[in-house]
């Protein structure tokens, strides 16, 4: 086996045409003896259920826990909608995230120059953006108990959701928004509602703690609907930024919607670090979804799945040189005026999936 193996899963819709411009790139790194990955790939979501009848399939299960990586497209769609819930195409990815342990969600916000004019917000507020969000993914409202809606006879009902967090779970997350802030600007706002939630008076007593370990981090606190009105009134004062599973839900894509286009947009999920190798378990994958809108028409926007693409190199395999030539890459071709439709712009060349993956992989070189 080589040292360093991935596992594919395209999913469904555009999943499949984005994940083929990883394989090119993918190639081509190893090509030219920058990489020497190995890979499978699998079935996730809708096409895993139609193949097993399940939304992903104990095999692939175990390939992706045995992979230094997995690279994961996007799932879902009409067609599967009215399939049973627990097999429906999201409960592959809840799996995924489960089993893996995933429970640090990464949303970086960048702003290509070449975009910047197409951010809702005045391109000098913008221009240069590099922030990173650090979402909890594995505990929290989403997961608490009771989880219910109960029935009060009277003709009303009672829905509950219940915030839960232990120390572990915020200590764990705290120290890779500050492991991650070591390797950027050292500056870390940690965003709660201490002012009405025990939750967050916990949070913020234990995010404060393990902040001791780390004396060069620059560390503050803020009230999460401040963070929230601070990303839209000045977002360049925020390098890192680390809250609980809902409003790192919210945050996160608030914070990338400054930045332009979903199908820009890239992800990855980390897990605890393995006690005997040191290596976390991790999934990446852009933030959209499926698109079935332009499935199959070759005109996806690649450059999510490319920009999650770099941060395996970056936070899996540890090659940092290559993950930032890549995110370069990425903004040179859209600096030469290339745009998928989704971006395009007046004055640019409309390309295919394909030609922009391709112009992307010829800028490395
Ligand atoms: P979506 O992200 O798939 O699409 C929203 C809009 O953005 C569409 O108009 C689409 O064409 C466009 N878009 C998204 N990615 C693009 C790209 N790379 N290039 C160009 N345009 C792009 O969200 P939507 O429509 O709400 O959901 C569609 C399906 O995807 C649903 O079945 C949903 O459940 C699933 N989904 C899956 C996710 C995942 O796999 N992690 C995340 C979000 C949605
Ligand atoms: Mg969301």
């Amino acid at each position: 086996m080589a040292s360093n193996t991935l596992f594919l899963l395209p999913g469904d819709g555009i999943g499949t045409e984005i994940m083929a411009e990883v394989e090119k790139l993918i190639a081509h790194l190893n090509g030219t003896g920058a990489t020497d990955f190995s890979y499978e790939s699998g079935l996730v979501g809708g096409c895993a259920y139609d193949a097993h009848g399940v939304a992903i399939s104990e095999a692939d299960m175990e390939k992706a826990l045995a992979a230094d990586a997995v690279i994961f497209g996007a799932v879902g769609g009409p067609k599967w909608d009215d399939v049973p819930y627990d097999v429906r195409p999201e409960a592959g990815l809840l799996r995924l995230r489960k089993d893996l342990g995933l429970f640090a969600n990464l949303r970086p916000a960048i702003c290509y120059s070449a975009l910047a004019d197409a951010s809702s917000l005045k391109k000098e507020l913008v221009e240069g953006l590099d922030i990173l969000i650090v979402r909890e993914l594995t505990g929290g409202v989403y997961f608490g108990e009771p989880k219910e809606i109960t029935d009060l006879g009277n003709g009303q009902k009672r829905a509950i959701d219940t915030q839960v967090y232990e120390s572990y779970e915020i200590d764990r997350i705290a120290r890779v928004a500050f492991d991650l802030a070591m390797t950027r600007g050292k500056k870390v706002h940690s965003a709660d509602k201490k002012n009405v939630m025990k939750s967050g008076v916990l949070w913020d007593e234990v995010v404060k703690q393990a902040g001791k370990d780390y004396p060069q981090i620059d560390l503050h606190h803020i009230l999460a609907d401040n963070a929230a009105m601070q990303l839209v009134r000045n977002p360049k004062q925020f390098d890192v930024m680390v809250t609980d599973n809902l409003f790192g839900d919210i945050l996160s894509d608030a914070a990338a919607m400054l930045t332009g286009s979903l199908g820009m947009l890239p992800s990855a999920s980390l897990g605890a670090p393995d006690p005997a190798t040191g290596k976390r378990k991790a999934l990446y994958e852009p933030v959209h979804g499926s698109a079935p809108d332009i499935a199959g028409q070759g005109i996806a926007n690649p450059i999510a799945m490319f920009a999650s693409f770099a941060m395996a190199l970056r936070y899996s395999f540890g090659m940092v040189d290559l993950a930032t030539k890549l995110e370069t890459a990425i903004s040179d071709v859209l600096e030469d005026g290339l745009r998928t439709g989704d971006i395009m712009q007046t004055g640019c060349r409309k390309v295919t999936t394909g030609e922009m993956g391709d112009a992307i992989i010829a800028k490395l070189g």
